[in-house]
């Protein structure tokens, strides 16, 4: 598979991912779970994947302008 595309479709993944652990957290955070609950921390590792995969996607047309010389996929 294409690099680009597996880096797309990761951040496509994780971003639901993503999403599913912000209603866990929101829930506990409208139950009133005790604030050492790791469910308030579940966000953070997706979100730093989809910072590490979104910023790569950011510069993607850039980049491939600059070495092939055509638009990115
Ligand atoms: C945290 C920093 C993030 C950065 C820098 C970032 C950046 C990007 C970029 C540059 C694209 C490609 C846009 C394009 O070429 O059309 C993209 C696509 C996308 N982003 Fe993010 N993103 C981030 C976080 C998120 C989050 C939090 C979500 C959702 C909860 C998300 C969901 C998506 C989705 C669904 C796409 C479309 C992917 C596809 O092509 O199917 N991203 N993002």
């Amino acid at each position: 598979m294409n690099w680009n595309r597996f880096i797309r479709q990761a951040h496509r993944w994780v971003s639901m991912v993503f999403l599913i652990a912000v209603g866990f957290a929101t829930w506990a955070a409208f139950t009133g779970q005790s604030e050492e609950s790791m469910l308030y921390y579940l966000p953070l590792p997706p979100l730093f994947l989809l910072m590490a995969s979104g910023a790569y996607l950011l510069v993607l047309p850039w980049w491939s302008r600059g070495r092939r010389g055509d638009v990115a996929d």
